[in-house]
């Protein structure tokens, strides 16, 4: 076995390839994060190697020292690494505190983790503690419809959260959280990851303006598919948009029985008409 069989290598590239063929990642757009288990590293450990030097992570996450991180390195194009793992993801190791990281496995010709790693190790390590380490996969992709929409919505949490729920039934049964939208900000540094992990400790889902979309999950199939969801309802929003504008839609009371159905308790203040 090498390390590219390895179920959760397996469900990496799955989950990058689908992504993929989606749109979701022009050129070397979006990246991806996954927490290895304990087991990941039993399995993985063989395959390290501890040459590489220790790199600052520009954000400190001491509740993930020591673990293991399988990401996207910087520049490299999502729809190449079922082509050559090796040589486009990477796994990092942190440090005991949780204040530098160093690469155990992969980027073969060079390369260092994405430039969203301190939005991605931020996340992580707020939904480390809001799930009790339930959550290993964060995923950011430059979904167009959730960005057409920051064109034409304002950056608010209940009126995003709305928009999107009433777009398709399911949305408040897939992110019964709601969604956080951060206005413009930098990409790639310290500022943006501090905010978006503000978001993550109230939702699974944080949309960037004109940018893209961070999500957490438990597993890779939830995680992609919490993308998928928002994109979609996204997309609904704005056909509806262009073919004038909403003449019905989904009201507080259906969310309401929604909830009830699903035994969902939706934050009151989306359900404020
Ligand atoms: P990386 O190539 O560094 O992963 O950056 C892509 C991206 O989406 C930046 O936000
Ligand atoms: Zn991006």
């Amino acid at each position: 076995m090498i390390m590219r069989d390895l179920p959760f290598v397996q469900g990496y590239i799955h989950m990058a390839t689908d992504g993929a063929h989606q749109g979701w990642h022009e050129r070397n757009g979006g990246n991806l994060t996954y927490r290895l288990t304990p087991e990941d590293i039993k399995l993985a450990k063989p395959f390290f190697k501890y040459d590489k030097p220790w790199v600052d992570t520009t954000v400190v996450v001491k509740n993930l020292g020591n673990e293991f991180f399988l990401a996207t390195g910087t520049g490299k194009f999502l729809k190449n690494i079922k082509y050559d793992p090796e040589g486009n993801i990477c796994i990092a190791q942190l440090n005991e505190d949780g204040s530098k990281y160093r690469i155990v496995w992969g980027l073969v010709n060079g390369g260092a983790p994405t430039s969203e790693f301190p939005s991605h190790l931020m996340n992580h390590s707020v939904k480390f503690d809001a799930t009790g380490g339930k959550h290993h996969v964060i995923y950011h992709a430059h979904t167009p419809a959730v960005i057409a929409m920051t064109n034409v919505l304002e950056p608010d949490d209940v009126k995003w959260t709305r928009a999107l729920w009433s777009s398709m039934t399911e949305c408040p049964v897939v992110f019964p959280g709601g969604v956080g939208v951060l206005p413009w900000m930098v990409c790639g540094g310290r500022e943006i990851a501090i905010a978006t992990s503000e978001l993550m400790k109230e939702y699974d889902v944080a949309i960037w303006s004109f940018h893209g979309t961070f999500v957490s999950g438990e597993n890779f199939d939830l995680t992609y598919g919490l993308m998928h969801c928002v994109e979609k309802a996204a997309d609904i929003y704005m056909r509806t948009m262009a073919a004038g504008g909403f003449k019905q839609t989904m009201q507080t009371q259906n969310f309401i029985d929604i909830a009830a159905l699903f035994g969902l308790t939706l934050p009151e203040k989306f359900l404020k008409d």
